[in-house]
């Protein structure tokens, strides 16, 4: 394995691993720990200490998602140059990836968007309500999603037309 190479797989392992924090950490906050700390502020039990220790730990992972999202951004753009210098780099190929980046920069506007939100109070009516989920944890959550489908499919591509 020569130095390029290696540098591959280290991008390869730090994508693959902001992409744990992203999805693992999000998963968490949205489907466990934020509706028990509402569950908890609801029976008014220490409302006001709840209330504290959500927005502390939602600061606490806006950082790390700041974090995964550089990640995500260097090793991502090594990722492409790599793939796309490569000759399994097909038409297909390039399709899914440009679906797979745009999905990943509608994360990444949620995400910035969801900081900004925390300081606001969430406004009334239907156009709002809309807004509120196309910029919501749970949406964040299923981009996720389908981008590590997306991911899975361009490794198939790839394989498949060097193996073809
Ligand atoms: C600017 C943003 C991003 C770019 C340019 C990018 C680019 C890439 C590229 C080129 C690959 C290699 C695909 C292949 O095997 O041919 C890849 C793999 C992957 N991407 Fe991304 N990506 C981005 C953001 C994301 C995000 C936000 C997630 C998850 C939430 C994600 C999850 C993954 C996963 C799980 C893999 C597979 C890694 C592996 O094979 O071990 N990516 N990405």
């Amino acid at each position: 394995m020569d130095l390029g190479e290696a540098l591959i797989v280290l991008m390869r392992w730090a994508h693959a691993l902001a992409a744990i924090v992203w999805l693992g950490g999000g998963a968490y906050a949205t489907l466990i720990l934020g509706p028990r700390l509402r569950e908890a502020a609801d029976e008014g039990e220490a409302g006001a200490v709840v209330a504290r220790v959500g927005a502390a730990a939602g600061r606490e992972f806006g950082r790390w998602v700041n974090a995964a999202i550089v990640v995500f951004i260097v090793s991502g753009v090594l990722l492409t140059f790599d793939r796309l210098a490569g000759r399994g780099a097909t038409a297909e190929y390039g399709i899914v990836l440009v679906l797979k980046i745009g999905l990943a920069l509608w994360m990444f506007g949620i995400a910035q968007g969801l900081g900004r939100r925390r300081k606001r109070r969430p406004a009334a009516g239907r156009a709002a309500a809309v807004r509120q989920f196309l910029g919501s944890p749970r949406l964040l959550l299923w981009l996720g999603a389908i981008t590590v489908l997306l991911a899975a499919i361009l490794k198939a591509i790839y394989e498949a037309t060097l193996g073809g």
